[in-house]
């Protein structure tokens, strides 16, 4: 099984794989997790990245793209990954589905948890005391709310012509969310 976890920032993607992680016995693909440890590695694409990072916009698909291609293509992977922050924009989706089409594979379940900005707004200026990430702050925050509204909002509709798309509240509490996640992940055939 590969899933996708889509939703805005905040959302909850993050803790949401992590809890699937660990129930389902899958691998998280966080592409802002690689992204931010290509950042640590202070090369000169680190820089690049941090600065796009701290606007809020996105990373170009090129350098995202050759983060994931080793993931897909190992066999470790195969049918047992949660795309946490990827795709985000069409052109991604579409590389995406090629990827996987390669190694006769395919997405069988997208996510998508909903919040509001106001939502948003609160945990992320929580978290920027525990995590210190840069771009944690109202401002990029606010950005990069914008950029999910226009250029990653739409393939919501890419994945409901599919058929794959599910609706998760993302305003409810964790375990709430956990509960609804399982129920979703369990009742898709053929999963044992
Ligand atoms: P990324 O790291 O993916 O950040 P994001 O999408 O902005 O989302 P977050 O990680 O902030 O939130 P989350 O949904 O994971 O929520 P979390 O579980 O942490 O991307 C960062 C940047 O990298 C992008 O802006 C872009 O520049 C670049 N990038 C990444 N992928 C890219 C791509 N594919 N293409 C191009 N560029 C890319 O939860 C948030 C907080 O809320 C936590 O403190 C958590 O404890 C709390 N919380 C979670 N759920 C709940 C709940 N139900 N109730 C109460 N609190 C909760
Ligand atoms: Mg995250």
């Amino acid at each position: 099984m590969n899933i996708i976890i889509f939703g805005p920032p905040g959302a909850g993607k993050g803790t949401q794989s992590k809890f699937i992680v660990e129930k389902y016995n899958l691998y998280q693909l966080s592409t802002g997790e690689l992204l931010r440890n290509e950042i640590k590695k202070e090369t000169v694409l680190g820089s690049q990245i941090s600065s796009i990072i701290n606007s809020g916009e996105l990373v170009s698909d090129e350098i995202v793209s050759k983060l994931i291609q080793n993931f897909i293509s190992d066999q470790k992977y195969k049918e047992k990954l949660i795309f946490d922050g990827y795709p985000r924009n069409l052109n991604q989706a579409i590389n995406l589905d090629n990827l996987l089409k390669q190694s006769n594979q395919k997405i069988n379940l997208v996510l998508n948890l909903s919040v509001s900005l106001e939502t948003i707004k609160k945990r992320i200026s929580e978290r920027q005391y525990q995590e210190k990430r840069s771009d944690d702050n109202e401002e990029t925050a606010i950005k990069r709310f914008k950029t999910y509204e226009k250029t990653t909002k739409p393939l919501i509709e890419y994945y409901k012509n599919s058929n794959l798309l599910k609706e998760v509240n993302g305003e409810s509490t964790i375990n709430e969310i956990n509960i609804k996640i399982s129920g979703l992940i369990d009742s898709i055939k053929g999963w044992q």
